[in-house]
């Protein structure tokens, strides 16, 4: 399987010290190939797994840098770029996709109906970084989120400003709570 990660050890070990402790089901928005997704499913809970998986929506490093070197000789298109998703999807039984965007309501429906009754127990956000999309992620996938459950944000950075102003929003609107502040900044709904 051709599932490369792109989170530095730190991140990792973060993402999976959450996805230890956290209870319930995974959300996790910004798939990419699966390299988060197929870490995670390490704890053997339901994971639902958001992306787009359109080469338009990728930014240039993600364009260039990670597909020239793992992915040489395969020319990548909408088309094969979710089929190696779905080859990690075929394999972890736990793994769940939904294609679309990430605050569009058909998206936010086929998420609830994979929860079924449930709320989700910790949701990794890591998809388009602008103010506007993560400000809409927040606000949608918390209704999804039990209370005290976790909401993990990859690239808390000066480098991804949307990020950071969305999360600091939530933070100082009593949404969220930072519970390790860092590249991963981990937070709790409260
Ligand atoms: C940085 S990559 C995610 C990396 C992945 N979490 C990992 O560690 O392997 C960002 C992903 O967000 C997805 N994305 C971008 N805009 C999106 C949107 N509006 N809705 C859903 N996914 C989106 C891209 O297709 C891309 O796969």
């Amino acid at each position: 399987m051709r599932h490369i990660v792109v989170m530095s050890s730190d991140d990792r070990r973060t993402l999976l010290n959450v996805a230890a402790v956290a209870t319930g089901p995974i959300i996790e928005i910004g798939s990419f190939f699966g390299g988060s997704a197929m870490m995670m499913s390490e704890f053997k809970r339901p994971i639902i797994c958001v992306d787009k998986w359109e080469v338009a929506c990728l930014d240039e490093v993600l364009k260039t840098h990670y597909w020239q070197k793992e992915f040489r000789n395969i020319k990548i298109t909408d088309d094969n770029f979710y089929a190696i998703f779905r080859e990690l999807e075929k394999a972890i039984p736990f793994i769940k996709s939904v294609r679309g965007d990430s605050v569009a309501p058909f998206t936010i429906e086929r998420v609830k109906s994979l929860l079924g009754d449930e709320l989700a127990g910790m949701i990794f956000i890591d998809g388009l970084h602008t103010f506007e999309q993560v400000s809409a992620e927040i606000s949608a996938y918390l209704l999804l989120l039990k209370t005290n459950g976790f909401m993990v944000f990859h690239d808390y950075h000066p480098d991804f400003k949307g990020v950071v102003e969305a999360v600091n929003d939530a933070v100082n609107d009593g949404r969220l709570m930072v519970v390790k502040p860092g590249y991963t900044t981990v937070c709790r709904k409260l």
